[in-house]
């Protein structure tokens, strides 16, 4: 599901970025470490490109394929990954269906906050396991059914409303696609939100 007008100024915004800079990120890496030399990596949900720019700055990704729904996402993240070059490739797609993906095809895949946008999120997860190689990296950081049903998100945000998750569904999906979690796996301000990272089999 697409962003409403008041979550794209907010995902535009330096709060957002400064968000994902200082915290996220350091968290990710702390609980995942960087990339392996050469590795590739598919974002999912890339919004307006700032994660995309992190992956590649601050993980060491060789090269980016990041993809979103939404084709002004795109557009802005073009503009911002310019300087990048041929590192960076931009696409519209939808994450729950990866059509023209191959199977094991990248060494991480990440997933900055977009999969509590997704009607059939088990599909995305699906997805991502799918992709990956064996031993690959999915790093996320999610947004929970508690935070979701909020007034305040939903006074201002709009994310379908059915069959959302919490941390530990979330982590049982992620089991069931073969993935390993561990203690990679870290849920904040009274289980709203949760980040960790999981390792393909
Ligand atoms: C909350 S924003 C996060 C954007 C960016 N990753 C960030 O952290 O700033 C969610 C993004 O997911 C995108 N999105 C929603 N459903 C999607 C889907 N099925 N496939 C790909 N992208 C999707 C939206 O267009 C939006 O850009």
């Amino acid at each position: 599901m697409l962003m409403n007008k008041t979550e794209s100024a907010l995902i535009n915004s330096p709060p957002r970025r400064w968000l994902q800079r200082w915290y996220e990120v350091p968290w990710l890496r702390r609980l995942g470490g960087s990339l392996p030399t050469g590795a590739g990596v598919l974002e999912i949900g890339c919004g307006p490109g700032y994660g995309t720019r992190l992956i590649l700055e601050q993980f060491g990704a060789a090269h980016v394929d990041a993809i979103d729904l939404d084709p002004a996402m795109i557009a802005r993240a073009r503009r911002r990954l310019a300087p990048f070059g041929d590192r960076v490739r931009l696409e519209v797609g939808d994450a729950a269906a990866l059509r023209t993906v191959a199977d094991a095809g990248y060494d991480a895949v990440f997933d900055f906050a977009i999969i509590h946008h997704i009607p059939d999120w088990r599909s995305a997860v699906g997805e991502v396991a799918r992709v990956l190689r064996p031993g690959g990296r999915f790093y996320f950081d999610e947004v929970t059914a508690s935070a979701l049903a909020r007034p305040s998100y939903r006074r201002l945000f709009d994310h379908p409303v059915h069959d959302r998750f919490t941390a530990d569904e979330f982590r049982i999906e992620l089991e069931r696609h073969g993935f390993e979690v561990g203690d990679r796996f870290l849920t904040r301000v009274s289980g709203d939100y949760f980040l960790g990272v999981a390792e393909r089999r």
